[in-house]
């Protein structure tokens, strides 16, 4: 049977999924460790992307090329970008864009060079039962104490290789992105990358991001104490919801 790949971006988010496994072996490869088991009944392959567009697309590629995944999910943090998403929120990827991308005039700003397409989307079933796996974990009370009023969205996430920590910041790229025609609740540096990777590939994938800021002047104070405290729970509770799902 395929394995399903979880990638996660922080070592916070990882250290707990690895504890989990059973029959665990680990495979070095491409400058990362590949943890390889069985999650709740299922075989397994976990990874750290790292940070930034390209390194999870190395990690995606390495993911589908050596350990013939069937699919893949990443799970991670976020700044929130669209006014209702706040800190403690979970986002789940519907479409990805890269909002560093341009190579205009040559193409519309945002499209990738050479696929016309702007918008790579994410697998419809898996981002279903993400959808209700986040759903379930965030019915638990105990988990959602940090933010009683913690919600699920749906919908477009942007990515790019820039930490996002300044209201002006924000406010130029929420307002450049609705100016070509996309309204993105959430930024983060992986999922587009792992999208366009998946794509080339035609493997299924999903995203869930926790938001851990709200990429404003105060995201590099939020975002630490967020992994440290919130981010690996809020993971591994959706995480086993889903396995166990699909
Ligand atoms: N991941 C979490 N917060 C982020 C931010 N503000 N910018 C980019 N990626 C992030």
């Amino acid at each position: 049977m395929q394995p399903i790949a979880i990638l996660s971006a922080l070592v916070e988010e990882q250290k707990g999924l690895i504890g989990l496994l059973h029959n665990r072996s680990q495979v070095c490869h491409a400058n990362r460790v590949f943890w390889l088991g069985d999650l709740y009944g299922r075989s397994v392959v976990l990874a750290l992307s790292k940070i930034g567009k390209v390194a999870a697309a190395t990690t995606a590629c390495a993911l589908i090329e050596r350990f013939g995944v069937q699919c893949m999910v990443f799970t991670g943090v976020a700044g929130g970008l669209d006014a209702g998403v706040q800190v403690g929120d979970v986002v789940v990827g519907q479409s990805f864009v890269q909002h560093d991308l341009d190579a205009s005039p040559l193409f519309p700003q945002f499209e990738v060079p050479l696929y016309g397409k702007t918008l790579f989307d994410a697998d419809k079933t898996l981002t279903s039962a993400l959808m209700k796996a986040s759903q379930d974990a965030l019915a638990d009370t105990q988990l959602r104490c940090a933010h009683p009023a913690a919600k699920v969205h749906l919908g477009l996430i942007a990515s790019g290789d820039r930490f996002i920590s300044g209201a002006g910041e924000s406010d130029a790229l929420r307002k450049a992105l609705f100016l070509a025609g996309y309204a993105a609740l959430a930024v983060e540096m992986e999922g587009a990358a792992v999208a366009q990777t998946c794509y080339d590939h035609g493997v299924p994938f999903a995203v869930v991001r926790t938001i851990s800021d709200r990429a404003d002047d105060f995201a590099y104070v939020d975002f630490p104490a967020f992994v440290e405290e919130v981010a690996s729970k809020y993971a591994l509770a959706i995480l086993e919801k889903f396995i166990k799902m699909i």
